[in-house]
This record gives structure tokens, C-alpha cells and sequence, in this order.
């Protein structure tokens, strides 16, 4: 873990939020790579989800929704963490963390039998402690104020049910979408971005017949899996946890967990729960408005079933990480250099990779090879994330490109100025072989596809 947060931070992809002040806890900036890396599972998700299926809409809706929203959804009565107190220091820990008397959960809280702060051994009674953040609604800051940051993005799509249903007309069994920011006061954080009091959510609500839902349920799990490993996670260090009973959330009847086998253990990647037609009904209820679904075929009423297949963006770019992370000790041997220290290859796949093509002239003090790698960049900009890289051996360049994932490289030789090609390297196998400058573009494009 720590050399894969070590690498975030040196090439760019994630730094400590607000870094200068000494950071947030739990919050964390999305540098220059990481961003576009995000933005690209995020159009992944989009794709297969939205584009490729006709029964999913999407919705982009604000992260501060009606306070009774809240009150509807059980998440004021019960969204709620068991919180306990040291009595000598005052540090908070999540009592559910503690078994049997030890520290047994994740991040601080792992030390046995004492506060990790102060090594005090006594503790208040657990209380339950509402995990939304709070604000007010314009100048006055009272009770009759007060909102809430959302801290799932689940809720528009209910709210907005029908709204999204007659406006696309759309017919049972369909789905609403949306990718967003959600917001959850964590008392135990840690691990990198794996927890965090803000992060992005990818939630789809599936509505179906009650009746069919278990069929639906079954379905989705698998859906969501796929969608996952192909993105290149690897599927021997995924498993399913089957929620018991007594654990599952306030709305849902059944709910999986796929896992993933992070540096620090096993724990929850995504879920996927039956909602049932709790939240359809509860809002119904404090608003008033009917959300039931006619049949026009079968000329009846009812109101929806939900599953509920809900990603976390953050969780599953840790995980993209990890499994794209590969060191090679003494290094890969490529060049006439010799490398002798450890290389790290980050094997995204090329459907995520922040960067895809990087164009390098073999030299830089010769005018006219620098001349002509700046063209193929520009020929080639207007297409792909690409990057121009002068400084430095060949070697070292590769090694940059390397570790931050770019599938291929370009580099501009001394044959490049007679015939007009140049060689393209994968970042895998190490192969380079010569394509003309006027068949990169689809050349790159073909490769990048397939
Ligand atoms: N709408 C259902 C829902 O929000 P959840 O299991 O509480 O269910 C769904 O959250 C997903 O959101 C989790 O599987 C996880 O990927 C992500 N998630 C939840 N809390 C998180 C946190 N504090 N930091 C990062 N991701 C989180």
C-alpha cells in the first residue's frame, strides 16, 4: 500500500487534500493523472451502463436534497455508526470495531485492549452517531435550516422517479442512474482512499416488478462483477459476501458485497441490495405524491421493486491500482542501459490508462529529430491523451511512461528522418516495431480498441 500511495503522490495521481495545511483527514485531491484516470472509469461506467443499454437513464442532480428526503429514507433514524469514547484522551473509535475488548477494524483503531492515542483503557457506552454532515439553508442557522450533504446519490432517483419515468417513457423493468459526490462523516478512516468523508458514487436504481426481483437481484450481481473485471481487476481477488439478516441496512431484504483482496485484507468494493419498494413508498408517504408505476399492457398499478447495483469510484480505482501494479526487482532489461534498479510497471488497462501514447525523440540536441517528434505529437494530439517527453535517456523516459501506465510509446530516430516512420513500443512486451507517421493515428486508434 504504501509504495502504490507513494507512486500516486510522485507521478500525480492522488495527494493528500489541502496538503499544505497538513491535509484533511480523509480527503484527498485527484492530481493531474489521477483525474483523467477517473474521468475514464467514470465514461467506462457510462458506456456500458447508458450507452450500450436502452433501459438506463441518467440522471445529475445536487448533493443537497429536501431534509425530509431524509426523514423518508430512514437515514436520520438509522444511518448510524456505534461510537465510542476514550474517557481519559476523548478519541473516537466505532464500537463495532471492537471484539471482545480488542481493536479489531481498520485503520487506527487496530491496536489490542487500549486507545491508540493515549494508551487509555477505559471507554464510554457505545451511542449511535449519524453519519451525515450538516448544514443550513441560506443566512439563519437553526433547526428549521438545517440540510444534509447526501450520502448516497440513491435518493434523486427515487424522488425523481416519476419525473424520469413519463419524461422518457419509459417501461418497466428500467433503471436511473447517476454518477456523483457523496459525503459521510466517518469516524474510523484510513487506508488511502478506500474510506473517505467524500467520494463519488456510480449508483443505478433498477426497477422491476415485485415478484421479479429476485430473478433481478441474481442478475445484477453478475452484471456488476463483469463490469469490474473487465476493467481489470482480477477475479481471484474478488469474492462475494452475503449480507446476514441481521446486518443488512434499514431499506433492503438481501444484499451482496463483492469484495476485493486489498493490501490491507478483504473488504467491501461494491454491493448490490434489494430495496424492495421501501424507498418508493416512504417518500410517498412524506410527500404526498403517488410513485406507482402503471401498466399500460396489463392495466395495472403498482408500486416498483428496486436493485440496487452501487459503486464506489474511489474504491474501485484503489483496486484498478493494485492489480495494475506490477514491480519488476533489477529491473526489465529493454535498452542498452543497464537498469539495474526496481521498475514498476502499472498495467491499466488500455481502456483506462490516463495517458495513452507518449512521443519521444530519440535525442534531444539534434533540431531535426525534435522537430519532426514535435509533429507526430501534434498529428497526434487532437486524437488521444498524449505526452511529449524530451528529458532524459530513451530508457528513463520509457520507465516514466511505464509507471504511469501508457500503453504505447513513440520514438522519433534518425530513420525517422529518411523513411518516415517511427517506432512504436507497447508497453508490455517491450516489442517496438516501425509504423509510417501517416498510419499512427489508426493504427493507435485499432490498438487502443481492441
Ligand atoms: N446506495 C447504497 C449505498 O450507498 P453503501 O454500501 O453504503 O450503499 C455503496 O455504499 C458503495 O459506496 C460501497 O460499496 C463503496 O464502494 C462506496 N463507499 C461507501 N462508503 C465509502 C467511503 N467512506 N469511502 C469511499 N467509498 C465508500
Amino acid at each position: 500500500m504504501e509504495k502504490i500511495v507513494s507512486l500516486c503522490k510522485r507521478r500525480g495521481f492522488i495527494f493528500q487534500s489541502s496538503e499544505i495545511y497538513g491535509g484533511v483527514e480523509a480527503f484527498w485531491d485527484y492530481g493531474p493523472l489521477g483525474a483523467i484516470l477517473k474521468n475514464n472509469i467514470k465514461n467506462e461506467w457510462l458506456k456500458t451502463f447508458i450507452q450500450k443499454r436502452n433501459d438506463i437513464v441518467l440522471i445529475d442532480t445536487p448533493v443537497i436534497m429536501h431534509p425530509k428526503t431524509w426523514e423518508a429514507s430512514g437515514h436520520i433514524q438509522n444511518f448510524t455508526d456505534p461510537l465510542i469514547e476514550c474517557k481519559k484522551c476523548n478519541a473516537r473509535f466505532r464500537a463495532d470495531y471492537m471484539k471482545d475488548g480488542n481493536f479489531v477494524g481498520q485503520g487506527k483503531a487496530k491496536e489490542k485492549n487500549q486507545c491508540v492515542q493515549c494508551g487509555g483503557k477505559d471507554f464510554t457506552e457505545a451511542k449511535q452517531f449519524n453519519l451525515m454532515f450538516k448544514t443550513f439553508l441560506g443566512s439563519v442557522e437553526d433547526d428549521a435550516h438545517q440540510a444534509f450533504l447526501r450520502p448516497e446519490t440513491a435518493q434523486a432517483m427515487f424522488t425523481d422517479f416519476v419525473l424520469a419515468q413519463e419524461s422518457m417513457r419509459m417501461k418497466i423493468p428500467f433503471g436511473i442512474a447517476q454518477i456523483g459526490h457523496s459525503f459521510r462523516n466517518e469516524i474510523t478512516t484510513g487506508n488511502f482512499i478506500f474510506r473517505s468523508r467524500e467520494f463519488e458514487q456510480a449508483e443505478i436504481e433498477y426497477f422491476v416488478k415485485p415478484g421479479n426481483d429476485e430473478k433481478a437481484f441474481e442478475e445484477w450481481v453478475t452484471i456488476w462483477e463483469n463490469f469490474i473485471i473487465n476493467l481489470g481487476v482480477k477475479k481471484e481477488n474478488l469474492r462475494r459476501y452475503e449480507h446476514k439478516k441481521e446486518s443488512l441496512s434499514h431499506y433492503s431484504k438481501r444484499t451482496i458485497d463483492i469484495e476485493y483482496k486489498y493490501p490491507f485484507g478483504w473488504s467491501e468494493l461494491t454491493g448490490i441490495a434489494n430495496r424492495t419498494n421501501y424507498d418508493l413508498s416512504q417518500h410517498s408517504k412524506f410527500s404526498g405524491k403517488e410513485l406507482s408505476y402503471f401498466d399500460e399492457e396489463n392495466k395495472e398499478k403498482y408500486v416498483p421493486y428496486v436493485i440496487e447495483p452501487s459503486l464506489g469510484i474511489d474504491r474501485l480505482l484503489l483496486a484498478l491500482l493494485t492489480d495494475a501494479f506490477d514491480e519488476i526487482k533489477g529491473g526489465r532489461t529493454e535498452t542498452t542501459e543497464s537498469v539495474k534498479e526496481e521498475e514498476i510497471v502499472l498495467r491499466l488497462d488500455k481502456k483506462i490508462a490516463p495517458i495513452k501514447v507518449a512521443v519521444l525523440p530519440l535525442v534531444k540536441n539534434k533540431e531535426n529529430i525534435v522537430k519532426k517528434a514535435k509533429e507526430v505529437y501534434q498529428l497526434l494530439k487532437p486524437y488521444f491523451m498524449i505526452q511529449y517527453d524530451e528529458v532524459g535517456s530513451i530508457g528513463r523516459r520509457y520507465r516514466r511512461q511505464d509507471e504511469i501506465g501508457t500503453p504505447f510509446a513513440i520514438t522519433v530516430d534518425f530513420e525517422t528522418l529518411e523513411k518516415e516512420d517511427v517506432t512504436l513500443r507497447d508497453r508490455d512486451t517491450m516489442k517496438q516495431e516501425r509504423i509510417k507517421i501517416r498510419d499512427l493515428a489508426n493504427v493507435l486508434k485499432e490498438r487502443l480498441e481492441s
